[in-house]
């Protein structure tokens, strides 16, 4: 048996406009191994939660038109599922946390029923064993007073506790991957920290495979094994925490990580990457991070550089990576 959960091949998903074609994401593969954490990384409009939803198969086509070679989940290809399919796997062997509690959450409905709904519809547990589950489910995210917390209604819960609550629904039913999609952004920076501690620690105990989507590489830190990088539709590099974080190779993630502070430096000046993500529709030619790269030559700008695997695993798309053995390039 594979020791991998999710293994996606070639992910295509474009969005057709008035004005044009928007490539949201194109052609990118991604591997999450069982308990696995694996971090997908970048600027606002890459295309993180295109791929996301393309996992889940929440996408509306149309507008999109999504391409894959593989949606395989152990073992299980999920590309040509029904709906009805899908809807029975969500929830149950996939689930997902989103930014955004008050819109995840039914406003109506208080939150230990909405739990409970849970273990009911999944396992067929009756609404007393539902309830002692739901309370123990409460308890293990850190909601004080759980049991009668669960009598309260969304609204009359803090952001953070909101955020726990909806971790404890994502794992209600012991799914074999969840994605998080910046799942602490709308939260206070401290709050930020204790709920990610909770979803790492519960990742950990029930050893159950995440994805986890921000696009600050601090909040990943701690938490992830394997990082992708995503840029412009595309990965552009992939690598173990530790090597990213010690020798990133592509001058992009060199970038996110200068904007990151580093305790063990004292006098880190905030690196800034200059502009922005190109529009999705107006790409450039070669590598789309050309007009931003300070190591750019002209072959970067008539040819997009491939995916390089390196002998340790990571892989990188940059004809002038960084940190490799032989010596850092240096800057123009
Ligand atoms: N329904 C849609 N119709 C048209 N374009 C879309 C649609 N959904 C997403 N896009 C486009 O696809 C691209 C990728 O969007 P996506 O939401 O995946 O970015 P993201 O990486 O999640 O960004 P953020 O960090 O802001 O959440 C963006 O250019 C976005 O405008
Ligand atoms: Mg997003």
């Amino acid at each position: 048996m594979s020791d991998l959960m999710l293994k996606l091949r070639n992910l295509k998903v474009v969005f057709p406009a008035q004005e044009g074609i928007i490539k949201a994401v194109e052609g990118i593969d991604l591997d999450i191994g069982k308990g696995e954490c694996v971090a997908l990384v970048g600027e606002s409009g890459c295309g993180k939660s295109v791929t996301s939803l393309a996992i889940m198969k929440l996408l509306n086509s149309p507008p999109a038109l999504v391409k894959v070679d593989e949606i395989n989940l152990d073992g299980e290809e999920l590309k040509n599922h029904s709906d009805a399919k899908m809807q029975e796997l969500r929830g149950k062997t996939l689930s997902m946390i989103f930014q955004d509690a008050m819109t995840a959450l039914n406003p109506v409905m208080t939150i230990g029923r909405q739990i409970d709904e849970i273990y009911i519809r999944h396992n067929n547990y009756s609404k007393r064993e539902a309830r002692k589950l739901t309370i123990k489910a409460l308890d293990l995210v850190g909601v004080p007073e759980a049991k009668s917390r669960a009598n309260s209604f969304p609204h009359q819960l803090s952001g953070g506790m909101r955020q726990r609550v909806l971790i404890a629904m994502a794992f209600a039913c012991m799914p074999k991957l969840i994605i998080a999609d910046e799942p602490t952004t709308a939260l206070d920076v401290t709050i930020q920290a204790q709920v990610l501690n909770v979803l790492s620690d519960m990742q950990k105990k029930h050893h159950v495979s995440l994805l986890l989507i921000t696009h600050d590489l601090s909040v990943v830190a701690n938490m992830a094994d394997t990082i992708y990088v995503m840029y412009s539709g595309k990965i552009v590099e992939t690598a173990s925490k530790r090597e990213l974080f010690t020798s990133p190779k592509h001058p992009y993630t060199e970038g996110l990580l200068g904007s990151v502070p580093r305790l063990s430096d004292s006098h880190h000046h905030f690196v800034q990457i200059p502009d922005a993500v190109p529009h999705p529709m107006f790409k450039p030619g070669g590598c789309y991070f050309h007009p931003r790269c300070s190591y750019c030559t002209e072959e970067c700008k008539l040819k997009m550089p491939p995916l390089v695997k390196t002998a340790d695993g990571s892989e990188y798309r940059c004809f002038h990576p960084l940190n490799l053995k032989g010596g850092h390039k240096d800057a123009k």
